[in-house]
């Protein structure tokens, strides 16, 4: 058993004790290794300015083969155990800029220049992909998208797209040539194969090997909080409204890394992101892929894990809703599968129970003759909360798409859970007509008006999506 952090920092080993291990790790950076490089200006994963690379050796797939991008400001130190970090002081080669660097030079992409590291950061992040890909060509929409994350006040994006596009990356080596050595590889593998206890009375952490150890610390300290990847947890400790002062992380279970499909059901574990789980089903139902691009920026889904969205039970997690539509169980200590559609209870309630854990979420690929969507409205396109969002999965009778053998319904933000349009379902199952079914779609839900939207404009957004759904799939003409 470890009491010891352990990661590797721009090629150097670090070993985090209980003074350290609960600070973020952009307060990390700058205020105990003087690595003021990394800026912080929101502190809540919304800008991108506290951007570093991460590159996490255990769980090796097209994801995580190099270093990604990954916010710092709501990530804590003993989070980033057994990885192996790279800062914007890194990259810089002798007297030799990296190419990110280099084109934000000669492009002009930066003005006041607080925004620049985390720009350049994720820039690279770009470039590692692309070197592992083979492919020496950025065009403006890889470069938009990979840039989501970041915000910048003064220079104007265009300039830093036109950057990303004239990166040369013909004369680019991945980092792990100069960060990542077969001696520090082994030295994470066995440091990934030791739990972690730290215990004093400012910081409690414990990151058990198995579940079995993991349940029995729940059962002896009902107070620990299971951390995913903090970037729901991160943002309300920054606000100083709970401290992460009492964890249990899963980080060190393999097993929970594992996403697998067998027969038509893919079970996802509790540690894989929101990045792996996109990947996975771009070969498998490329409609989540294409929804979950929209979901927050690249930087949060490198670490937010799936079950985490789940079981932060926001009226409006944009997972939730399209887990429903895709049969989705959550399944409990390893033992115990809940349907998604009883899960959530109230306002932030769940029936997960004290002392229990999700380990995976199971969900259905939907048939071949069935039509699923997922949308998505917010106030901005990218980065951004739904307001409103809907999913939608039909089965057909035959290839006519006049009459339904079943269909899932759900919704976020028109309630205090996300919730299944039961009342439309049924009406629809027996009465194929649009028209009827958008008066009962109406009357089975009563939305509050809040910051994001009135009441009445979701309910417009509701009716659209639906009726959007049968437009796009061609269905009871
Ligand atoms: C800038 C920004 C943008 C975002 N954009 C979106 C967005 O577009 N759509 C959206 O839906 N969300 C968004 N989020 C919210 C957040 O990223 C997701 O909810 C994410 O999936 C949470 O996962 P996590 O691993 O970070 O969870 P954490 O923050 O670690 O945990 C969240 C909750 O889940 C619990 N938990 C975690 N793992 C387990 C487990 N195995 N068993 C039981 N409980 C567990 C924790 O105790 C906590 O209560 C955004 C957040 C930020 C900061
Ligand atoms: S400081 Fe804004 S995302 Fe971290
Ligand atoms: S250059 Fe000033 S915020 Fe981007």
């Amino acid at each position: 058993m470890r009491n010891k952090i352990v990661f590797y920092l721009n090629g150097n080993k670090e070993e985090v004790g209980a003074d350290q291990a609960g600070l973020m790790l952009s307060d990390y950076l700058r205020l105990k290794k003087n690595l003021t490089g990394t800026k912080v200006v929101c502190a809540e994963g919304d800008c991108g300015a506290c951007s570093v690379l991460r590159y996490f050796p255990h769980h090796q797939n097209a994801v995580n083969e190099t270093y990604i991008p990954i916010n710092s400001c709501i990530t804590l130190v003993a989070n980033l155990d057994s990885s192996s970090l790279v800062t914007v002081e890194a990259l810089k080669e002798e007297d030799k800029f990296h190419i990110s660097q280099q084109a934000m030079i000669e492009c002009h992409g930066s003005q006041c220049g607080f925004c620049t590291p985390g720009f350049v950061i994720a820039l690279t992040g770009l470039v590692e992909k692309k070197i592992t890909q083979n492919n020496c060509s950025v065009s403006k929409q890889e470069a938009k998208n990979a840039l989501t994350g970041n915000l910048c006040r003064c220079t104007g994006y265009e300039p830093i797209i036109d950057a990303a596009v004239k990166m040369d990356l013909k004369s680019a080596a991945p980092l792990k040539d100069r960060y990542f050595s077969n001696q520090q590889e082994n030295e994470l593998n066995e440091t990934f194969k030791e739990s972690v206890e730290i215990k004093t009375t400012e910081f409690n952490y414990f990151a058990p090997k198995t579940i079995h150890e993991a349940l029995d610390y729940l059962q002896h300290n009902p107070n620990a909080r299971i951390a995913g990847a903090t970037t729901d947890l991160g943002v309300v400790h920054n606000k100083r409204k709970i401290n992460l002062n009492h964890i249990l992380s899963l980080h060190l279970v393999e097993d929970f890394y594992q996403i697998k499909k067998i027969d038509n059901e893919v079970m996802i574990g509790a540690r894989v992101t929101l990045s792996d789980f996109r990947h996975f089903m771009k070969n498998h139902l490329p409609e989540m892929a294409d929804y979950l691009d929209i979901f927050a920026s690249p930087q949060i889904k490198n670490l937010a894990t799936l079950v985490g969205n789940v079981a932060n039970a926001s009226p409006i997690g944009d997972t939730p809703p399209a887990l429903m539509a895709l049969k989705a169980k959550v399944v409990i200590n390893g033992i115990k599968e809940i349907p998604m559609k009883d899960f959530f209870k109230g306002y932030r309630q769940t029936a997960l129970q004290k002392g229990e854990i999700i380990t995976a979420i199971m969900i259905e690929i939907p048939s071949k003759d069935s039509d699923v969507r997922f949308y998505k409205n917010s106030n901005r396109k990218d980065l951004d909360i739904s307001a409103i969002n809907l999913a939608i999965h039909a089965e057909w009778k035959d290839q006519s798409r006049k009459e339904l053998k079943d269909i899932i319904i759900a919704a976020g933000g028109v309630a205090a859970i996300p919730m299944r349009m039961t009342r439309t379902e049924d009406f629809l199952k027996q009465t194929p007509d649009i028209q009827g079914a958008v008066q009962v779609l109406h009357q089975e839900f009563n939305p509050l008006s809040d910051l994001r939207a009135s009441a009445a404009y979701r309910h417009i957004i509701v009716e659209n999506f639906f009726r959007r759904f049968f437009a796009d799939c061609g269905g009871i003409q």
